[in-house]
């Protein structure tokens, strides 16, 4: 069974009130796109046309208004909603029937990767279907995630949920692939102190089972979240840096498509023709041409 993605986009986004009052946070741009572009274009990258969308109730409509079916860019998108933000874990109860026993790619709306090492990485582990894997990035703020501790194999021995005393400087990255039994490795938990199916907590249930393992990600990825108003800020900027530099946009869903065979080179010009005031279209119809 080919592995099935899930975007949890859901959330209060509070942390970046007043900005989010009125807008979903993974609607926002990051410089030139919006930021559920990013991790759209990480599971097609990685090759997964099934994906499945969680959102806030309210929001729904304007990611559907924005990205409709899939249809145009070659993937078939199911809409589901979390009716409250009840934690990581819940998306995969929520997709328990779209999943329908088949191995998942979680990532969360709000995460950017970016590197060639990401994208073997993330190929080489996503042909693993048995068990968990998480991703894990050195940072300097480990307190703020959910973090590893590893034995002297680089084997995890612990994942903690915001440690007070993080045990490494690993934060485990909000990109989880699962085998097909999460769904009801997920009904299993209980909420944690702060009323939350935590994502930790699945991945302890898989730990436990000695079937959790952890990719390191090292210097050739860049890992950014979006979550405040400087993190935001800092992940556009880098997106800017990097795409004037290099002349390329990063993490664009079309191109992805293109990429991998699933629209042609006329379905391709057919999305750009009304985004090439901006610019983002001129680049799709540059991708198309042989190289300069
Ligand atoms: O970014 C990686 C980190 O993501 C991990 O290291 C942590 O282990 C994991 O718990 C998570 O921590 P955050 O503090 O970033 O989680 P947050 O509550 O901000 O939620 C992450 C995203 O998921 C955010 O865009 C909102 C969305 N969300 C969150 C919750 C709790 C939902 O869609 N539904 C929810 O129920």
């Amino acid at each position: 069974m080919s592995r099935k993605g899930i975007i949890l986009a859901g959330g209060s986004g509070t942390r970046l009130y007043p900005s989010t009052i009125s807008v979903s946070k993974q609607l926002m741009p990051v410089y030139d796109k919006p930021m559920i572009y990013y991790p759209l274009s990480v599971l097609m990258g990685a090759g997964m046309r099934e994906i499945m969308i969680i959102t806030t109730p309210e929001d729904q409509a304007a990611f559907q208004n924005l990205l409709g079916t899939g249809k145009d860019w070659g993937i078939e998108i199911t809409w589901a909603v979390q009716p409250s933000p009840d934690g990581l874990a819940q998306a995969l109860i929520i997709a328990e029937d779209f999943l329908d026993g088949a191995p998942s790619a979680l990532i969360l709306g709000d995460n950017l990767f970016f590197g060639s090492e990401f994208d073997q990485t993330l190929q080489a582990a996503k042909d693993v279907t048995e068990g968990a894997t998480v991703f894990g990035y050195h940072v300097n703020n480990p307190k703020d995630y959910g973090v590893a501790e590893f034995d002297a194999d680089n084997k995890v021995i612990s994942i903690e949920e915001k440690p007070d005393d993080p045990k490494s400087n690993y934060a485990v990255t909000g990109l989880y692939l699962y085998d097909g039994n999460a769904p009801a490795y997920a009904k299993t938990i209980t909420p944690s102190a702060r009323g939350e199916l935590e994502i930790t907590a699945l991945n302890q249930i898989y730990l436990d089972r000695d079937e959790l393992q952890c990719a390191m990600l090292g210097e050739g990825t860049s890992w950014l979240d979006t979550g405040t108003h400087r993190s935001l800020l800092q992940a556009a900027q880098f997106v800017s840096v990097m795409e004037e530099r290099q002349g390329r946009r990063i993490c664009c869903p079309e191109a992805a498509a293109y990429h991998q065979g699933w629209i042609s080179r006329e379905q391709l010009h057919a999305l750009a023709a009304p985004l090439e005031k901006s610019g983002y279209g001129e680049y799709l119809f540059r991708i198309s041409r042989p190289a300069e």
